[in-house]
Order: C-alpha cells, then structure tokens, then sequence
C-alpha cells in the first residue's frame, strides 16, 4: 500500500529541456524527462537492450535516448527507434519500459509507483501558506540515513531538541512543564502544545518578545508529512513540513518547506532562517544516523513515555500501512499529557 501514494521526488526547477534526471524511489531507479509537449514523463531507468541507464542518456525531440547504443524511447515508455535497425524498425506495444504516473505541485514532481489498489485517488499534501500573500519559503533537501516513521516522529518530537539543538530551540536549565493534547484521528495525529511560552532559546526575545503563549501544533498525516506550526506571536508565524519519502531499504529522502510570516522582517531574515534550518537538519541527521545503525544491530524495541504517545501512534499508523491495511480503520484516539521540557 506504501507504494499507492504520490511521493516527491525532484523539483520541477532542476528538470531540464534536454536532459534527464535519475531519481530513486523505493529501491527503483526512474528516469524523468519531458516529452516533447513538455509533460512530465516518468519511466524505469533501464535500457531494454543491454541496461544502461536511460537517465544518463539524453532527451531528443522529447524521446529519451539510451547513452550506450543510442535506442530512444517515447513518453509511453515504448521503444520508438533502434539507429542500428536504420528506418525498417517498427515500433510495438510489447518493447516498451514501465512508466509511471507523475503529478506537478507546489514546485515538485511527484511520483507513484501504483494505482491505488481500493480505487481511490489523493492528491499530494498541498504545502500550507506556500504562495500566500506575505510569506516567505524556504526549500532544503537531505538526505536520512533512517526510515520514513522514525524521520516523521523525530520531525514532530519536542524533548530533543533541548539535547541535539541546544540553544536553538531550548535551554536545558529552563525546564517548563508542558501539556498537551494528542489526538489520532482518521490515520493522522495531531498534537497541540497548551502553555507553551517559551520554545526558540536565543530567538525568543525576537519572535515572542511578550513571552505571550505561543499556538504550537504538530500534525503527521499518512504515509509521510509532518507539518508543524508555531504562530509566536500575532505577527511572527512558521511552518514546517516535511515529506519523508523512502528511498533505499536504509535511507530516506527528506524534502523540507519552511513557510513564514515575520512581516517587516521576512527578507533580512531569510538568510539566517536558511542557515538555521539546515543547522538544526544536520542535527538530526546525525542523530538519526546513530539510532539506525543502533536499531539494525540491536533491532527496533522502544520503551516509550507519555510524552513519546504521539510516536506510538505514528508507528501504529505506519505499521498498518506496511500491512497493506487502511490506517483510517484504526479507532480514533485522545489523551492528554504533561511533560518537562
Ligand atoms: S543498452 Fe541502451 S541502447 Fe544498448
Ligand atoms: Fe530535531
């Protein structure tokens, strides 16, 4: 069922007229190109002839051409010329490689490797405030060495960040104690944070200077987004979401979206805002890192504490989709916690 979902896998800025891309999904080499009428076309990266990759090839008259002996391919995936054949090559439904379904938003071509088995059809999780009027974007890419739900829960954990982003987001010598509300509800989880008043260490005096509650809510929806949002204060407002897309049995592919609102301040920010992202992700890169190499040697038995409640849900959640089981079937859920931070 993993595998029926639309997934990012490149940006539509670093698809050129000319040349492939090669991505990587769920262990499966895919060439993208674009066709002549400038679609989106997605197809394996394999050469029928003798298996070079078609993504190191080029693209001629919109047909994707094998490096190795120069056979091209049109944007249904079927063989269209072979040169050493010359112009008695006829083209047949049954020399064709498997292409794939794409779909463009928000700046990024999505991917799915199936139909969906039940008949349904969603579109891509539409990146909130990306465009609105008054926000500014921030794109970055990293790769995990770590599987998709552990990246999701990491994405939507508060006690770390005191321990692998110190100053960052938090003093370890401040603790507050924190309540909130963690709901599963039709697949997805939502987390909303009660007296949170203080959550940027050093930037708290810019973002909160009132030291006001801050709306903080973390949200996962299925199979792989994480969305949070902190609105500091009437005028300084922050997202992020993430889209965790597994790329090998080990690694996965993480494609972040911060999305803000700081006003007066949106430009000369963004700067520091890219610089502090990309701090606070290889962080937990190589905190991830430790725990996948951890969990292949020891495996994956996690002892779990109130405030790790909302990760419980999410593994339950991906534990059903691994299962090839609907995760809206599971029995909505609710509870409240208190925890320091
Ligand atoms: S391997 Fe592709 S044309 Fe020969
Ligand atoms: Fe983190």
């Amino acid at each position: 069922m993993l595998k029926e979902f639309w997934y990012p896998v490149a940006c539509i800025k670093d698809l050129k007229e000319n040349r492939p891309l090669g991505v990587e999904i769920f262990d499966e080499w895919i060439a993208i190109f674009l066709d002549s009428s400038k679609n989106v076309v997605a197809v394996e990266d394999r050469c029928l002839h003798r298996n070079a990759r078609l993504s190191k090839g080029k693209v001629v008259n919109g047909e994707l051409t094998c490096p190795y002996h120069g056979w091209r391919y049109c944007n249904n995936g079927q063989l269209s010329s072979v040169p050493s054949e010359g112009p008695k090559f006829t083209p047949s439904a049954s020399k064709c490689i498997k292409s794939y379904e794409t779909y463009l938003q928000d700046g990024y071509i999505y991917l799915k490797l199936k139909s969906s088995s039940n008949g349904t059809s969603r579109i891509p999780f539409k990146i909130p405030y990306l465009g609105a009027a008054g926000y500014e974007h921030i794109r970055l890419i990293h790769k995990f060495r770590a599987q998709v739900p552990n990246c999701a829960e990491n994405f939507i954990d508060i006690p770390h960040t005191t321990f692998v982003h110190p100053k960052i987001f938090r003093y370890e010598q401040e603790p507050q104690l924190i309540q909130s509300d963690v709901e599963l509800k039709d697949g997805n989880v939502h987390v909303r944070y009660l007296n949170e008043t203080s959550n940027f260490g050093i930037f708290s005096k810019f973002l909160n200077s009132k030291s006001s509650t801050i709306f903080h809510e973390d949200n996962y929806y299925f199979p792989n987004v994480t969305h949070v949002e902190y609105r500091f204060s009437e005028k300084m407002h922050f997202n992020i979401t993430s889209q965790s897309v597994q790329v090998t049995k080990d690694e996965t592919m993480v494609y972040t979206d911060l999305t803000y609102n700081y006003g007066f301040w949106n430009l000369l920010a963004k700067p520091f805002v890219r610089w502090v992202g990309k701090k606070i992700i290889a962080q937990d890169v190589d905190i991830m890192r430790q725990q996948s190499d951890v969990t292949a040697k020891y495996g994956q038995q996690f002892l779990s504490m109130p405030s790790d409640i909302q990760h419980v849900f999410i593994e339950l959640i991906y534990d059903c989709l691994r299962n090839d089981k609907d995760p809206t079937t599971l029995p909505n859920r609710q509870k409240r916690v208190e925890f320091w931070i």
